[in-house]
């Protein structure tokens, strides 16, 4: 390759890099908002009798999976029993479209038994990578933050508000929430923590429903309702966001200082 062509390549690999593109994730362009194409017919199928109408075209369609994101069944999703099984749904769940581009499933980390449940936005590249939440640079920080206050990834349970990378990090639609939501809320009510904790606005406003900012938010108790109980649940800010604004550490650390002095016996 000549080096004026050379150059050329690595100013628009570059390129796609600062536009978030970062990975390649097939040998062809996937467009998520094409309508999916009819599947052809068996070879071997008999023609149908004249006589007989054929299906129509929609519900040839809506047998394939979502080309954008749905809602999941809730009454299913109350019938998961435990953490594992609720696992096993996500993942046959088609109705959110980033499990599409996404590598893996990003469930959760820690431990089934957790008193205290953490919930972040999104998976971001290394959790794709890894199938696990909160395992990249802002994952670090947050363990060193949770050791801060004497709590190992044994003592915590962690997830996201959606269990899939969105393509080059971008923020999460309201749809992609939406699809996920049913799947998180179960996800609490099976874990039935004493404590959550929301890191960051994002996590905040889907769990608490609310549309308060971060800094308003944080450093107060406030409940989450879940089967019938209250969980006591604290907002605070995203370890992502501390990487970025460091000085800012001191709220963080206040906020995990209810955190501690709440799992204190009494
Ligand atoms: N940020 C999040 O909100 N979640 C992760 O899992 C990683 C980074």
């Amino acid at each position: 390759m000549a080096t004026s062509e050379l150059n050329a390549a690595q100013a628009l690999l570059a390129w796609y890099e600062a536009m978030g593109v970062d990975e390649a994730i097939g040998e062809v362009p996937l467009d998520c908002f094409a309508t999916p194409a009819l599947e052809p017919a068996a070879p071997e199928a008999p023609s149908p009798p004249k006589s007989v109408a054929k299906p129509p075209r929609q519900s040839i369609v809506a047998a394939r999976p979502a080309a954008s994101d749905s809602l999941p069944d809730r009454s299913a999703i109350s019938q998961a029993l435990s953490l594992a099984e609720l696992e096993a749904m996500v993942a046959a769940f088609e109705g959110c479209a980033l499990k599409r581009t996404a590598k893996s499933l990003c469930f959760a980390r820690g431990n089934q038994e957790a008193r205290i449940m953490l919930i972040g936005e999104a998976p971001g590249r290394d959790e794709d990578l890894q199938g696990k939440p909160f395992v990249g640079r802002a994952g670090q920080l947050l363990d060193r933050m949770l050791a801060s206050i004497g709590l190992a990834e044994e003592h915590v349970y962690i997830t996201n508000t959606i269990y899939w990378r969105p393509p080059g990090n971008r923020t999460p639609t309201p749809q992609e929430v939406e699809a996920c939501a049913p799947f998180l809320a179960r996800q609490i009510e099976l874990l039935s923590p004493d404590i959550l904790v929301l890191l960051g606005g994002a996590a905040a406003k889907s769990i608490l429903g609310t549309s308060e900012g971060i800094m308003r938010l944080r450093g107060k108790w406030l409940t989450y309702q879940c089967a019938g109980s209250s969980i006591a649940t604290l907002a605070t800010l995203h370890p992502a966001y501390l990487l970025r604004k460091p000085e800012d550490k001191r709220y963080a650390w206040r906020d995990l200082l209810m955190v501690k002095e709440a799992l204190e016996p009494k």
